[in-house]
């Protein structure tokens, strides 16, 4: 069908859609929370958003030195205050809902989370001494903590963003969410492609694995509040929690299964976060695994 032209003049393509028309998730009417955001994936992700008009990103990590080193970096470079920092850990509930009753105060609601904090503790599932032949397993308080960080928290710090919007809606008495409106919010998770199994990640592949059943039950529920959730999957990062696995064992184990042959920058992956966001489009899952294939 040929173009049109809208009420403005403007040509349409076709089907009343305005071509001309910017369709992504305008980011300025938008308060981020970014989780595990004063390093690696998190840190670029928070960089990312503020660079695509954020009007807020509340940076949540461990360290307050380093928190709030990162939000005076980035407020002087992009010379608005955009980075709040806030120090706790992602798996106290006091400190979560210190951190949105901050923030509601401030910006109304948070409606975009990134929940990237994240830890490994590897090793394998069943290990045998090769000199007495005794099995050991799993620790099972280390197996709790890497699920508490890597499962629960993040479930409940993407929960605690659906309540933020569902409530702003509810104070401006909106009811069930209508593809009238526009999008309310949006979760990413991050998953990894150790969610498809990884010798050695027993906890860490199980965490992954598990925020999948997270996104698709989440996604399915906040849209009724008007938010879209989706998992991206990245292959091996250039950051701390790869460059501890030591050069030997990238240079051996990791570069040659990639297609790339190098790590993921971390802005790569901020990158395809930031489109997940923005496209309405996007759900479920997003594989940015630089093509790992990981050999038998
Ligand atoms: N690097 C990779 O190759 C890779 C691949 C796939 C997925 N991921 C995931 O990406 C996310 C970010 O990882 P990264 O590579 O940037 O790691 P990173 O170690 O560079 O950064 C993780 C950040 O999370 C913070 N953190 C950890 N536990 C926390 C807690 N309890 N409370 C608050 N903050 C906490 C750390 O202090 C750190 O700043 C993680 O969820 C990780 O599992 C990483």
């Amino acid at each position: 069908m040929a173009s049109g032209t809208n009420g403005n003049g403007a040509s349409t393509n076709g089907n009343g859609h305005d071509e001309w028309r910017d369709s992504r998730l305008q980011l300025s009417d938008h308060c981020a929370v970014v989780t595990g955001g004063a390093r690696g994936i998190g840190r670029a992700t928070a960089i990312a958003l503020a660079r695509e008009g954020a009007r807020a990103i509340a940076v949540v990590d461990m360290s307050a030195d380093e928190v709030k080193a990162f939000a005076d970096k980035a407020n002087k470079y992009f010379e608005r205050e955009v980075v709040f920092p806030f120090a706790g850990d992602v798996t106290d509930g006091e400190f979560r809902r210190s951190v949105f009753a901050d923030l509601e105060s401030r910006f109304g609601c948070v409606s975009l989370c990134v929940p990237a904090a994240g830890i490994t503790r590897d090793r394998l599932a069943v290990r045998r001494d090769k000199e007495t032949g005794a099995l050991d397993i799993y620790p099972e308080e280390l197996f709790r903590r890497v699920l508490d960080v890597d499962l629960t928290a993040p479930i409940y710090w993407a929960m605690q963003t659906i309540a933020s919007v569902a409530k702003h809606r509810e104070s401006q008495g909106l009811k069930r969410w209508t593809s009238a409106e526009k999008i309310q919010g949006v979760v990413i998770f991050i998953g990894s492609v150790s969610s498809a199994g990884n010798p050695g990640q027993i906890s860490y592949a199980t965490a992954k694995a598990g925020l999948e059943g997270a996104e698709a039950t989440l996604g399915a529920e906040a849209i009724f509040h008007g938010l879209r959730c989706a998992i991206i999957h990245p292959g091996y990062t250039n950051t701390a929690m790869v460059r501890e696995l030591g050069e030997q064992f990238i240079e051996q184990a990791i570069l040659p299964n990639t297609r790339l042959h190098r790590l993921i920058e971390p802005e790569e992956i901020a990158d395809a976060i930031c489109f997940m966001i923005r496209n309405a489009a996007v759900s479920g899952q997003l594989w940015a695994d630089a093509g790992w294939r990981p050999m038998a």
